[in-house]
């Protein structure tokens, strides 16, 4: 064995200089402050040289290396970048918006020299060895040019930042580029007086590094550790092929390109752009979400997941576990507010027992699902086993199916649970790590003793399970509730389906948290529909960088809130397919500023 293992390593680095590439890799930094001092010119021929030795498919360096010095030049490219920044902006909503305004992007000005690397896909002729069946070849093999000249000039103590928040053609003007040619990499490059330990998104926390488990997968797309990084183990969360790992495989990101159309046609509609605020990114949404240009979300339900709560003998709650079973009768007869609601909508109700603490009668026009008759009480012990657990999740999983057999191009969360926002503000305190008060809430409208105690309890639950915060299905199971579980279920299965996820309040919230901690691709499928009382609600929104479309001062749960936001889609929706083009209108556009 050791002779193999020498005879492999024989071509390695001595130690100092295999430490060196792996610290020109972890400390690469996009850096955006420049002094403006010049760089020496074989400073620059170095760092070419790097670029220029990539590899490149069949050989055919198809790079060119534009080198920006001219003030006048940067100033043009400047005013571009101003310009698309100002309608990127326009894409996210608040107080992300205001946090992206205040990024620092560019250093267009600041950095003595700019570097475009351009991509010519003719360079080879047209028969390129290796680039038959996948024409972007070409412009990988560019990219690796760039990140050769990214890492050379780390080594060197140069920064460079790439700024890609620019338009292609207007650059091809400013510059004289030929159309053929596609500019790939617009690089700002200079000395800097920092490089910054983490990457300024990371800091900021406009993002953050994924676990390297989650994205790695073996053998077959899908099966791969948890992404949170803990080593999946059968005997707790199923086997490395169940239902659960296989959904999540399927969660990928939105459809870029066709949002991008439905942004372009937002900014031909005849209004000034962005005028119609949220809704435009709404329906802009919707469209990456269903990949449709058009999208009308006409077969619509709002899914009921209903448990009981074994902490409510802890006193926690104005109402007796006995209402849980109670409002499913009301429910079925219609009188709920979400039947209302729902009907106004013209949405159909489905709901589920996955853990009512009461024998329903079987005949009842309802999915009975009952994995136990409530959770044990989490403030003495695990709320659930992980099997429970999971096989909640699995009902939530089989009612999406279910509900797309029958047509579904939009889901509501909605639950109902006496003591609910118990499990709920300790699965967000476990999992965000905010103070338990500070996520705790009035419910159904406890007076200040109850609230006290309340705390108490989610104090004491979190002591007890000693929940795992970087598991989330050990959270849930600790200290969840069944149909929280099930909404998990709900959340991932339509977003493996590409269906929009309308979330209701506080409950709802705490498990598309649970769902995004399991697959951070989630979130991007999920419509926030208000703002709940619930105090911990700010957390769990904030936390997952969402913005509600409603403040009502709701507290109700059920799904109404998510219910009312259906009528708000659908009118983002409209304008997007409806309204005239300026051109249809023969209505002049504004003047594009130069
Ligand atoms: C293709 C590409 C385009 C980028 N465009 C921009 C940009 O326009 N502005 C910016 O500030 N950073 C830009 N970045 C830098 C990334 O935001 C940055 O690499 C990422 O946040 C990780 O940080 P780090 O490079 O410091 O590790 C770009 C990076 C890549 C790979």
């Amino acid at each position: 064995m050791l002779e193999i293992h020498l005879a492999m390593t024989s071509h390695a680095f001595d130690p100092e200089r295999r430490q060196g590439v792996y610290d020109a890799i972890a400390l690469r930094r996009d850096v955006r402050s420049f002094r403006p001092d010049p760089l020496p010119p074989d400073l620059v021929s170095r760092l070419l040289d790097a670029a220029h030795r990539a590899p490149s498919v069949g050989l055919m360096q198809p790079w060119d290396f534009l080198l920006i010095r001219d003030e006048a030049a940067r100033r043009q490219v400047q005013a571009l970048f101003a310009r698309e920044n100002a309608a990127a902006a326009a894409f996210f909503d608040d107080p992300r918006r205001d946090q992206y305004l205040r990024l620092k992007l560019e250093g267009i000005l600041e950095a003595p020299l700019n570097v475009l690397v351009t991509c010519d896909p003719t360079r080879a002729g047209p028969q390129v060895l290796g680039r038959h069946g996948i024409p972007e070849t070409d412009v990988y093999s560019t990219c690796l040019a760039v990140q050769n000249f990214w890492l050379a000039a780390r080594a060197e103590g140069i920064g460079v930042g790439w700024v890609s928040i620019l338009r292609n053609p207007e650059l091809r003007d400013i510059l004289g580029i030929p159309p053929h040619v596609l500019p790939v990499a617009y690089l700002c490059v200079g000395y800097t007086d920092e490089f910054p330990e983490a990457p300024v998104l990371e800091t900021v926390r406009w993002g953050s590094r994924e676990a390297l488990a989650g994205l790695t997968h073996y053998d077959r797309w899908g099966t791969k550790t948890l992404p949170m990084g803990g080593e999946l183990q059968p005997a707790q969360h199923g086997s490395l092929e169940s239902p659960l790992l296989q959904t999540i495989g399927h969660i990928g990101p939105l459809d870029r390109s066709a949002m991008l159309e439905a942004s372009a046609r937002q900014e031909q509609l005849t209004k000034p752009p962005g005028s119609l605020g949220r809704l435009e990114r709404l329906a802009v949404q919707v469209v990456g979400i269903t990949g449709k240009a058009r999208p009308h979300l006409e077969r619509r339900a709002v899914v009921i997941m209903v448990g009981d709560h074994g902490v409510v003998m802890e006193g926690v709650s104005a109402y007796p576990s006995a209402v849980t079973a109670q409002m499913v009768l009301n429910f079925t007869r219609g009188g709920a507010a979400i039947n209302v609601l729902a009907r106004d909508a013209g949405a159909r109700i489905v709901v589920i027992d996955v853990g009512v603490d009461a024998d329903l009668p079987t005949d009842l026009p309802i999915r009975h699902r009952k994995v136990a008759h409530g959770t044990a009480n989490l403030a003495t012990g695990p709320a659930m086993t992980q099997e429970q657990a999971m096989t909640a999740i699995g009902v939530g999983l089989e009612t999406v199916e279910a509900e797309i057999e029958q047509g579904l191009d939009v889901v509501c969360l909605g639950e109902m649970g006496i003591g609910n926002t118990t499990p709920a503000s300790a699965i967000v305190a476990a999992i965000t790590g905010q103070r338990v008060a500070d996520v705790t809430g009035r419910g159904t409208g406890i007076d200040e003793t109850t609230w006290r105690r309340k705390v108490g309890v989610i104090e004491r639950a979190l002591r007890v399970n000693q929940p795992n915060p970087s598991d989330p299905l050990d959270v849930l199971a600790k200290l969840g509730g069944l149909e929280i579980a099930g909404l998990v279920g709900v959340v991932l299965g339509a977003a493996a389906r590409r269906v929009p996820v309308v979330v209701d309040g506080f409950i709802a919230t705490a498990a598309t948290l649970v769902a995004a901690e399991l697959c951070p691709a989630v979130r991007g499928y999920v419509i926030p529909a208000h703002r709940s009382m619930e105090a911990g609600h700010r957390v769990v929104l904030e936390r997952l960088e969402l913005e509600p479309l409603l403040a009502l001062d709701l507290r109700l749960g059920e799904g109404t809130g998510a219910a009312l936001a259906l009528n708000i889609i659908d009118a983002a929706l409209a304008l997007l397919d409806q309204m005239a083009t300026f051109e249809e209108a023969g209505v002049s556009g504004a003047a594009r500023p130069c």
